[in-house]
Protein backbone atom coordinates (compact mmCIF):
# COMPACT_ATOMS: atom_id res chain seq x y z
CA UNK A 1 0.00 0.00 0.00
CA UNK A 2 0.87 3.49 -0.81
CA UNK A 3 1.78 4.77 2.56
CA UNK A 4 1.13 8.59 1.56
CA UNK A 5 -2.68 7.62 -0.37
CA UNK A 6 -5.24 8.72 2.29
CA UNK A 7 -7.44 6.15 4.31
CA UNK A 8 -10.80 5.48 2.82
CA UNK A 9 -13.48 5.19 5.56
CA UNK A 10 -16.92 3.28 4.63
CA UNK A 11 -19.84 4.42 6.78
CA UNK A 12 -23.66 3.61 6.89
CA UNK A 13 -25.71 6.74 6.35
CA UNK A 14 -29.65 7.19 6.74
CA UNK A 15 -31.16 7.14 3.18
CA UNK A 16 -34.94 7.68 4.09
CA UNK A 17 -36.95 7.59 7.82
CA UNK A 18 -38.56 4.08 8.25
CA UNK A 19 -42.27 3.29 8.01
CA UNK A 20 -42.32 0.82 10.18
CA UNK A 21 -39.37 -1.41 10.36
CA UNK A 22 -36.36 -0.37 9.09
CA UNK A 23 -36.12 -1.89 5.40
CA UNK A 24 -32.69 -1.92 3.27
CA UNK A 25 -33.64 1.66 1.18
CA UNK A 26 -33.42 3.31 4.32
CA UNK A 27 -29.51 3.11 4.35
CA UNK A 28 -26.89 4.20 2.23
CA UNK A 29 -22.84 2.48 1.96
CA UNK A 30 -20.71 4.99 1.01
CA UNK A 31 -17.12 5.64 1.01
CA UNK A 32 -14.78 8.92 1.74
CA UNK A 33 -11.21 9.16 1.97
CA UNK A 34 -9.67 10.64 5.48
CA UNK A 35 -8.88 14.36 5.04
CA UNK A 36 -4.98 14.82 6.94
CA UNK A 37 -5.23 15.05 10.47
CA UNK A 38 -5.53 18.97 11.61
CA UNK A 39 -4.02 20.29 15.51
CA UNK A 40 -5.91 19.16 18.01
CA UNK A 41 -7.76 15.87 16.09
CA UNK A 42 -7.66 12.57 16.71
CA UNK A 43 -7.95 9.43 14.25
CA UNK A 44 -10.05 6.73 16.20
CA UNK A 45 -10.24 2.97 14.44
CA UNK A 46 -13.63 1.82 15.54
CA UNK A 47 -13.40 -1.89 16.58
CA UNK A 48 -16.97 -2.21 17.86
CA UNK A 49 -19.91 -0.71 17.32
CA UNK A 50 -23.29 -0.33 19.68
CA UNK A 51 -26.30 -1.55 18.38
CA UNK A 52 -29.17 -0.07 19.99
CA UNK A 53 -32.39 -0.02 20.44
CA UNK A 54 -32.91 3.83 20.32
CA UNK A 55 -31.25 3.97 16.85
CA UNK A 56 -34.59 3.35 15.53
CA UNK A 57 -35.88 6.61 17.05
CA UNK A 58 -33.42 8.69 16.06
CA UNK A 59 -34.17 7.69 12.57
CA UNK A 60 -37.75 9.62 13.12
CA UNK A 61 -37.83 13.20 12.40
CA UNK A 62 -39.40 15.95 14.86
CA UNK A 63 -38.93 16.53 18.44
CA UNK A 64 -37.49 14.31 21.12
CA UNK A 65 -34.52 14.28 23.96
CA UNK A 66 -31.69 14.39 20.87
CA UNK A 67 -31.58 15.79 17.34
CA UNK A 68 -33.06 13.08 14.75
CA UNK A 69 -30.33 12.15 12.65
CA UNK A 70 -30.32 14.22 9.38
CA UNK A 71 -30.89 12.19 5.93
CA UNK A 72 -27.27 11.49 4.41
CA UNK A 73 -25.72 11.82 7.99
CA UNK A 74 -23.46 9.16 8.81
CA UNK A 75 -25.80 7.09 11.36
CA UNK A 76 -25.12 7.99 15.22
CA UNK A 77 -23.72 4.99 17.30
CA UNK A 78 -21.50 4.71 19.83
CA UNK A 79 -18.34 2.68 19.39
CA UNK A 80 -15.29 1.88 20.93
CA UNK A 81 -11.47 1.99 19.05
CA UNK A 82 -8.33 2.56 19.14
CA UNK A 83 -6.03 6.11 18.52
CA UNK A 84 -4.10 5.40 15.49
CA UNK A 85 -2.82 8.75 14.55
CA UNK A 86 -3.32 11.97 17.13
CA UNK A 87 -2.31 15.57 16.60
CA UNK A 88 -3.89 16.21 20.50
CA UNK A 89 -1.75 16.04 23.91
CA UNK A 90 -5.08 14.55 25.22
CA UNK A 91 -4.18 10.98 23.74
CA UNK A 92 -1.51 8.82 22.46
CA UNK A 93 -1.53 5.92 19.61
CA UNK A 94 -2.66 3.09 20.41
CA UNK A 95 -5.10 4.34 23.38
CA UNK A 96 -8.19 2.34 23.72
CA UNK A 97 -11.60 4.75 23.82
CA UNK A 98 -15.27 5.04 24.46
CA UNK A 99 -17.22 7.64 22.24
CA UNK A 100 -19.76 8.19 19.63
CA UNK A 101 -18.49 6.72 16.40
CA UNK A 102 -20.82 6.51 14.12
CA UNK A 103 -21.70 3.80 12.08
CA UNK A 104 -18.43 3.90 10.18
CA UNK A 105 -14.68 2.32 9.84
CA UNK A 106 -12.84 5.45 11.52
CA UNK A 107 -13.76 8.92 13.65
CA UNK A 108 -12.03 11.57 13.17
CA UNK A 109 -12.00 15.13 14.85
CA UNK A 110 -11.51 17.56 17.60
CA UNK A 111 -10.19 15.43 20.47
CA UNK A 112 -12.76 17.85 22.99
CA UNK A 113 -15.47 17.36 20.40
CA UNK A 114 -18.40 18.33 23.07
CA UNK A 115 -20.93 15.84 22.32
CA UNK A 116 -20.28 12.01 22.85
CA UNK A 117 -16.41 13.35 23.48
CA UNK A 118 -14.23 9.86 23.62
CA UNK A 119 -13.03 8.25 26.81
CA UNK A 120 -10.11 6.43 27.37
CA UNK A 121 -10.54 3.06 28.57
CA UNK A 122 -9.09 0.17 30.67
CA UNK A 123 -8.53 -2.84 28.83
CA UNK A 124 -7.36 -4.36 32.10
CA UNK A 125 -10.71 -3.96 33.84
CA UNK A 126 -12.55 -5.53 31.25
CA UNK A 127 -13.16 -6.59 27.57
CA UNK A 128 -13.46 -4.06 24.89
CA UNK A 129 -16.82 -4.87 24.54
CA UNK A 130 -18.06 -4.41 27.99
CA UNK A 131 -17.43 -1.30 27.16
CA UNK A 132 -20.73 -0.95 25.28
CA UNK A 133 -22.25 -3.22 27.68
CA UNK A 134 -22.32 -2.78 31.37
CA UNK A 135 -19.08 -0.24 31.19
CA UNK A 136 -21.21 1.71 28.75
CA UNK A 137 -24.47 3.83 28.03
CA UNK A 138 -26.53 0.56 28.68
CA UNK A 139 -24.77 -0.40 32.24
CA UNK A 140 -24.75 3.50 32.97
CA UNK A 141 -28.86 3.71 32.20
CA UNK A 142 -29.52 0.59 33.93
CA UNK A 143 -27.39 1.74 36.70
CA UNK A 144 -29.02 5.59 37.12
CA UNK A 145 -32.15 4.21 36.23
CA UNK A 146 -32.50 1.24 38.87
CA UNK A 147 -30.63 3.79 41.74
CA UNK A 148 -31.43 7.40 41.26
CA UNK A 149 -35.10 7.25 39.67
CA UNK A 150 -36.28 3.74 41.21
CA UNK A 151 -34.55 4.31 44.76
CA UNK A 152 -34.40 0.50 45.98
CA UNK A 153 -34.50 -0.71 49.31
CA UNK A 154 -33.16 -3.92 50.48
CA UNK A 155 -35.70 -6.95 50.61
CA UNK A 156 -38.36 -5.08 47.67
CA UNK A 157 -38.77 -6.86 44.69
CA UNK A 158 -38.29 -5.30 41.69
CA UNK A 159 -38.49 -6.45 38.45
CA UNK A 160 -37.38 -6.17 34.98
CA UNK A 161 -38.11 -6.65 31.44
CA UNK A 162 -36.05 -6.88 28.71
CA UNK A 163 -33.97 -8.93 31.15
CA UNK A 164 -31.60 -11.19 29.00
CA UNK A 165 -30.80 -7.73 27.13
CA UNK A 166 -27.96 -5.36 27.74
CA UNK A 167 -30.18 -2.94 30.00
CA UNK A 168 -32.07 -5.69 31.70
CA UNK A 169 -28.78 -7.28 32.89
CA UNK A 170 -27.25 -5.06 34.77
CA UNK A 171 -30.37 -3.62 36.21
CA UNK A 172 -30.94 -7.00 37.90
CA UNK A 173 -27.69 -7.69 38.75
CA UNK A 174 -27.90 -4.26 40.35
CA UNK A 175 -30.83 -5.06 42.33
CA UNK A 176 -29.54 -7.78 43.79
CA UNK A 177 -26.59 -6.11 44.92
CA UNK A 178 -28.53 -3.77 46.77
CA UNK A 179 -30.55 -7.22 48.60
CA UNK A 180 -33.66 -6.93 46.72
CA UNK A 181 -35.56 -9.91 45.22
CA UNK A 182 -35.43 -9.63 41.56
CA UNK A 183 -37.87 -11.29 38.85
CA UNK A 184 -36.97 -10.93 35.08
CA UNK A 185 -39.20 -11.17 32.43
CA UNK A 186 -37.56 -12.32 29.21
CA UNK A 187 -38.72 -13.88 25.85
CA UNK A 188 -37.62 -17.77 26.06
CA UNK A 189 -36.94 -20.49 28.00
CA UNK A 190 -32.90 -20.11 26.82
CA UNK A 191 -33.23 -16.59 28.35
CA UNK A 192 -34.54 -17.36 31.56
CA UNK A 193 -32.27 -19.77 32.02
CA UNK A 194 -29.26 -17.60 31.51
CA UNK A 195 -30.70 -14.66 33.84
CA UNK A 196 -31.45 -16.91 36.51
CA UNK A 197 -28.16 -19.76 36.38
CA UNK A 198 -25.21 -17.26 35.51
CA UNK A 199 -26.83 -13.80 36.26
CA UNK A 200 -28.40 -14.47 39.99
CA UNK A 201 -31.81 -13.08 39.36
CA UNK A 202 -34.25 -14.51 41.51
CA UNK A 203 -36.71 -16.36 38.58
CA UNK A 204 -37.89 -15.10 35.13
CA UNK A 205 -40.78 -15.15 33.09
CA UNK A 206 -40.87 -16.23 29.74
CA UNK A 207 -43.30 -13.90 28.46
CA UNK A 208 -43.55 -15.55 25.41
CA UNK A 209 -44.44 -18.79 26.17
CA UNK A 210 -46.20 -18.50 30.15
CA UNK A 211 -48.60 -15.91 31.29
CA UNK A 212 -47.00 -12.85 32.04
CA UNK A 213 -50.05 -12.22 34.93
CA UNK A 214 -50.05 -15.95 36.10
CA UNK A 215 -45.99 -15.87 36.77
CA UNK A 216 -46.03 -12.48 38.46
CA UNK A 217 -48.20 -13.97 40.90
CA UNK A 218 -46.21 -16.89 41.47
CA UNK A 219 -42.59 -15.24 41.72
CA UNK A 220 -43.82 -11.77 43.43
CA UNK A 221 -45.52 -13.23 46.50
CA UNK A 222 -45.57 -9.43 48.12
CA UNK A 223 -46.06 -7.85 45.13
CA UNK A 224 -43.60 -5.66 42.88
CA UNK A 225 -41.87 -2.23 44.51
CA UNK A 226 -40.03 -1.13 41.17
CA UNK A 227 -41.18 -2.25 38.05
CA UNK A 228 -38.43 -1.47 35.20
CA UNK A 229 -40.14 -0.94 32.05
CA UNK A 230 -37.52 -1.78 28.61
CA UNK A 231 -40.67 -2.90 26.72
CA UNK A 232 -44.02 -0.88 27.16
CA UNK A 233 -46.93 -2.26 25.98
CA UNK A 234 -49.41 -5.18 27.44
CA UNK A 235 -45.92 -6.13 29.39
CA UNK A 236 -46.70 -2.67 31.66
CA UNK A 237 -50.21 -2.97 31.74
CA UNK A 238 -50.15 -6.36 33.53
CA UNK A 239 -46.70 -5.27 35.81
CA UNK A 240 -49.04 -1.89 36.84
CA UNK A 241 -51.92 -5.01 37.95
CA UNK A 242 -49.63 -6.10 41.06
CA UNK A 243 -47.79 -2.61 42.00
CA UNK A 244 -46.91 -2.46 45.69
CA UNK A 245 -48.18 1.03 47.69
CA UNK A 246 -45.35 3.58 46.75
CA UNK A 247 -44.04 1.61 43.73
CA UNK A 248 -41.45 2.83 41.45
CA UNK A 249 -41.80 2.26 37.65
CA UNK A 250 -39.54 3.66 35.61
CA UNK A 251 -39.72 3.87 31.97
CA UNK A 252 -36.57 3.13 30.01
CA UNK A 253 -37.85 1.80 27.05
CA UNK A 254 -41.11 1.04 24.66
CA UNK A 255 -39.10 -1.31 22.62
CA UNK A 256 -42.38 -2.90 21.52
CA UNK A 257 -43.44 0.25 20.27
CA UNK A 258 -41.09 1.57 18.31
CA UNK A 259 -41.99 0.02 15.02
CA UNK A 260 -45.41 1.02 15.22
CA UNK A 261 -47.17 2.47 12.44
CA UNK A 262 -50.04 3.63 14.76
CA UNK A 263 -50.06 5.26 17.89
CA UNK A 264 -48.04 4.06 21.19
CA UNK A 265 -50.22 1.62 23.04
CA UNK A 266 -50.14 3.61 26.22
CA UNK A 267 -50.88 1.61 29.48
CA UNK A 268 -54.65 1.40 30.17
CA UNK A 269 -54.12 0.25 33.89
CA UNK A 270 -52.51 3.85 34.75
CA UNK A 271 -55.33 4.18 37.76
CA UNK A 272 -52.91 1.91 39.57
CA UNK A 273 -50.95 4.85 40.04
CA UNK A 274 -53.57 6.84 41.79
CA UNK A 275 -54.64 3.25 43.79
CA UNK A 276 -51.21 2.86 44.74
CA UNK A 277 -49.83 5.84 44.92
CA UNK A 278 -46.83 5.31 42.83
CA UNK A 279 -44.79 6.95 40.62
CA UNK A 280 -43.90 6.24 36.89
CA UNK A 281 -40.48 8.37 35.85
CA UNK A 282 -38.69 8.54 32.77
CA UNK A 283 -35.28 8.28 32.90
CA UNK A 284 -32.59 9.62 30.26
CA UNK A 285 -28.89 7.72 30.23
CA UNK A 286 -27.30 11.07 29.06
CA UNK A 287 -28.57 13.56 32.28
CA UNK A 288 -26.26 11.56 34.09
CA UNK A 289 -22.96 11.79 31.83
CA UNK A 290 -20.87 13.76 34.49
CA UNK A 291 -21.50 10.82 36.70
CA UNK A 292 -20.67 7.81 34.62
CA UNK A 293 -17.16 7.31 36.19
CA UNK A 294 -18.73 6.45 39.12
CA UNK A 295 -20.90 3.74 37.96
CA UNK A 296 -18.11 2.85 35.45
CA UNK A 297 -15.50 2.36 38.84
CA UNK A 298 -18.54 0.11 41.11
CA UNK A 299 -19.50 -2.11 38.08
CA UNK A 300 -15.84 -2.75 37.23
CA UNK A 301 -14.97 -3.57 40.82
CA UNK A 302 -18.24 -6.13 41.12
CA UNK A 303 -16.79 -7.41 37.75
CA UNK A 304 -13.12 -7.94 39.46
CA UNK A 305 -14.63 -9.55 42.52
CA UNK A 306 -16.64 -12.19 40.39
CA UNK A 307 -20.03 -10.80 41.05
CA UNK A 308 -21.15 -9.39 37.85
CA UNK A 309 -21.64 -11.12 34.62
CA UNK A 310 -22.19 -9.57 31.16
CA UNK A 311 -23.27 -11.31 27.88
CA UNK A 312 -22.44 -10.01 23.78
CA UNK A 313 -23.80 -10.92 21.10
CA UNK A 314 -21.20 -10.14 18.49
CA UNK A 315 -22.15 -9.82 15.05
CA UNK A 316 -19.23 -8.99 12.23
CA UNK A 317 -19.13 -6.62 9.48
CA UNK A 318 -19.90 -2.95 9.06
CA UNK A 319 -22.27 -4.07 5.94
CA UNK A 320 -24.35 -5.93 8.32
CA UNK A 321 -25.26 -3.25 10.64
CA UNK A 322 -28.83 -2.86 9.23
CA UNK A 323 -29.39 -6.78 9.65
CA UNK A 324 -28.30 -6.35 13.30
CA UNK A 325 -30.37 -3.23 14.25
CA UNK A 326 -33.32 -5.54 13.04
CA UNK A 327 -32.66 -8.34 15.59
CA UNK A 328 -33.10 -6.17 18.38
CA UNK A 329 -36.95 -5.89 17.37
CA UNK A 330 -37.28 -9.83 17.24
CA UNK A 331 -35.63 -10.56 20.23
CA UNK A 332 -32.50 -12.65 18.19
CA UNK A 333 -29.69 -11.16 20.26
CA UNK A 334 -29.21 -12.34 23.37
CA UNK A 335 -27.14 -10.57 25.30
CA UNK A 336 -25.86 -7.18 24.15
CA UNK A 337 -25.74 -6.66 20.88
CA UNK A 338 -22.20 -5.64 19.43
CA UNK A 339 -21.16 -5.30 15.84
CA UNK A 340 -17.51 -6.19 15.19
CA UNK A 341 -16.07 -4.39 12.53
N1 LIG B 1 -33.79 5.87 28.44
C1 LIG B 1 -32.52 5.68 28.11
O1 LIG B 1 -31.66 6.53 28.34
C2 LIG B 1 -32.16 4.39 27.47
C3 LIG B 1 -30.83 4.04 27.24
C4 LIG B 1 -30.56 2.78 26.68
C5 LIG B 1 -31.61 1.93 26.35
N2 LIG B 1 -32.88 2.33 26.58
C6 LIG B 1 -34.01 1.44 26.27
O2 LIG B 1 -33.84 0.25 27.02
C7 LIG B 1 -34.48 -0.83 26.37
C8 LIG B 1 -33.51 -2.01 26.26
O3 LIG B 1 -32.42 -1.63 25.43
P1 LIG B 1 -31.16 -2.61 25.27
O4 LIG B 1 -30.10 -1.86 24.57
O5 LIG B 1 -30.86 -3.23 26.57
O6 LIG B 1 -31.74 -3.71 24.25
P2 LIG B 1 -31.73 -5.30 24.49
O7 LIG B 1 -32.63 -5.58 25.65
O8 LIG B 1 -30.34 -5.79 24.53
O9 LIG B 1 -32.40 -5.82 23.17
C9 LIG B 1 -33.75 -5.62 22.87
C10 LIG B 1 -34.63 -6.74 23.46
O10 LIG B 1 -35.95 -6.26 23.55
C11 LIG B 1 -36.83 -7.38 23.57
N3 LIG B 1 -37.99 -7.10 22.70
C12 LIG B 1 -38.00 -6.82 21.38
N4 LIG B 1 -39.25 -6.65 20.95
C13 LIG B 1 -40.06 -6.85 22.03
C14 LIG B 1 -41.47 -6.82 22.23
N5 LIG B 1 -42.32 -6.56 21.23
N6 LIG B 1 -41.94 -7.07 23.47
C15 LIG B 1 -41.12 -7.35 24.49
N7 LIG B 1 -39.77 -7.39 24.37
C16 LIG B 1 -39.26 -7.14 23.16
C17 LIG B 1 -36.04 -8.57 23.01
O11 LIG B 1 -35.79 -9.45 24.11
P3 LIG B 1 -36.72 -10.75 24.33
O12 LIG B 1 -36.14 -11.82 23.47
O13 LIG B 1 -36.59 -10.99 25.78
O14 LIG B 1 -38.10 -10.37 23.87
C18 LIG B 1 -34.74 -7.95 22.55
O15 LIG B 1 -33.66 -8.82 22.69
C19 LIG B 1 -34.96 -0.28 25.03
O16 LIG B 1 -36.32 0.06 25.14
C20 LIG B 1 -34.13 0.96 24.85
O17 LIG B 1 -34.73 1.90 24.01
C21 LIG B 1 -33.18 3.54 27.11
Amino acid sequence: MNMNSPLINRQIRLASRPHGAPVPSNWLHTEEALPELKDGEIRVRNLYLSIDPATRGWMNGGKSYIRPVEINEVMRAGGVGQIIATRSPRFAVGDYVAGSTGVQEYWQGAADHPYGGFQRIDTNVAALPSYLNALGMPGMTAYFGLLEVGLPKAGETVVVSGAAGAVGQTVGQVARQKGCRVVGIAGGADKCRFVVEELGFDACIDYKNTSVKEGLKQHCPQGIDIYFDNVGGEILDTVLTHINLKARIIICGAISQYNNTAPVQGPANYLALLVKRARMEGIVVFDYLNRYPEAVQQIGEWMKEGKFHTREDIIEGLDQFPTALNMLFEGKNFGKLVLKL
